[in-house]
């Protein structure tokens, strides 16, 4: 069957190629799943394995199938599956146990080992192909009155982890109360975030460079939230103006403003930070003021990756939220599809050229 492949460590040599059919056999405990792929969609991951940023292949392979974000339909299961049946609607889950003790409970996304395991960008081949198999533990269930936001929810699994681990920490607080959250970059991360921030109730500022109105800042108004153009308000002088944040998700791909944030947040706050940055930037932050306001505010910097089981399920409740609260906003996120595995050139060239892709797919196969 073809796959989208890339050789690791070779800058720019995606690939489409011919690999093996998946066997459901290949799971030896009765509980494998055979999901035939309908979309998967990419994102800045698949850009920077494609540059040899990171990624490496499975043992024994000299290429690495991508494809992190899967979409699919059930079309086969072992006899002792009992969470989903043929003809469900599923994703899957990216990461895979290692041996930590984490790994062990299903907390795959804390792996306190350095190596990790991910399908479509470390060690295991990704979904960027016809069909795979995989353990029922990783496949989650989509609801039908979902289908049409299909790609997001591995991306919103990682925006519902980095925010229930922020309300995680700060249970240290007792009786913390968040009102106010900036949400910095308007990507995929960013607008799920802000989605989420929304349904917990919070007044949102999403920031990003473009001037209103567009496309990013009609999906934050259409989350009745606030949209601001750091062309026209930075960062420092929102904070000025509306108050310090009692939550910040860092979301832009920027180490710079990562940690240009630390100075927008208030008292007893949070700071997340979910950006992958590949490259070796470096930059000059007011360190001596930073580390004195740090501490005499209490204040928690969080780094969040990945996502398990349990976030893929909360980030999907919050989708089915999010459609009845704001019905037809989330699915203007899905701007570009690209028809079929053999595009896979197309699916690259939108991801590195096109800064108006807010996100780019693939349509593997209709059902
Ligand atoms: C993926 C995560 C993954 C991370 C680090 C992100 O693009 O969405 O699932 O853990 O990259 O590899
Ligand atoms: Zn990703």
């Amino acid at each position: 069957m073809k796959a989208i492949a890339v050789r690791p460590g070779k800058s720019g040599s995606v690939h489409l190629r011919d690999i093996p059919d998946p066997n459901i056999n290949s799971i030896i405990d009765g509980r494998g799943v055979r999901v035939k792929v309908l979309k998967v969609g990419v994102d800045a991951t698949d850009r920077e394995i494609n540059d040899a940023l990171y990624g490496n292949s499975p043992p024994g392979d000299d290429y690495l199938v991508l494809g992190h974000e899967c979409f699919g339909i059930v079309q086969e299961i072992g006899p002792n599956v009992r969470n989903v049946k043929v003809g469900d609607y599923v994703t899957a889950t990216v990461r895979r146990p290692g041996g930590s003790i984490y790994d062990q409970i299903g907390t795959y996304d804390m792996t306190s080992e350095e190596t990790y395991f991910e399908r479509g960008i470390n060690l295991l081949h990704g979904y960027l192909t016809e069909q795979f198999v995989d353990g029922e533990n990783y496949i989650v269930r989509v609801p039908k009155g979902l289908k049409h936001l299909h790609v997001l929810m591995e991306p919103m699994s990682c925006a519902a982890k980095a925010i229930q681990q922020a309300f995680e920490c700060q249970r240290r607080m007792k009786v913390w109360q968040p009102r106010r959250a900036f949400v910095l970059g308007a990507g995929q991360i960013g607008l799920l975030s802000t989605l989420v921030l929304k349904l917990k109730g919070l007044e949102v500022f999403t920031l990003a460079r473009g001037l209103a109105p567009n496309l990013k800042s009609e999906i934050v108004a259409g989350l009745e939230s606030n949209y601001v153009s750091t062309q026209q308000t930075s960062l420092v002088d929102l904070a000025k103006r509306v108050g310090k944040a009692d939550l910040i998700v860092d979301a832009t791909g920027s180490s710079h403003i990562a940690f240009e944030a630390m100075q927008a947040l208030g008292h007893n706050g949070v700071l997340v930070w979910t950006s992958i940055t590949g490259g070796i930037r470096q930059t000059e932050v007011p360190s001596d003021k930073i580390n004195l306001e740090w501490v005499l505010g209490n204040k928690l910097l969080l780094g969040s990756v990945n996502a398990n089981r349990e976030h893929f399920e909360a980030g999907i409740r919050d989708l089915a939220l999010g459609e009845v609260m704001f019905p037809g906003v989330l699915e203007r996120i899905l701007t570009n599809p690209v028809h079929g595995l053999d595009n896979y050139q197309e699916m690259m060239r939108l991801l590195v050229e096109d800064n108006s892709a807010l996100k780019v797919y693939v349509n593997v196969a209709s059902e």
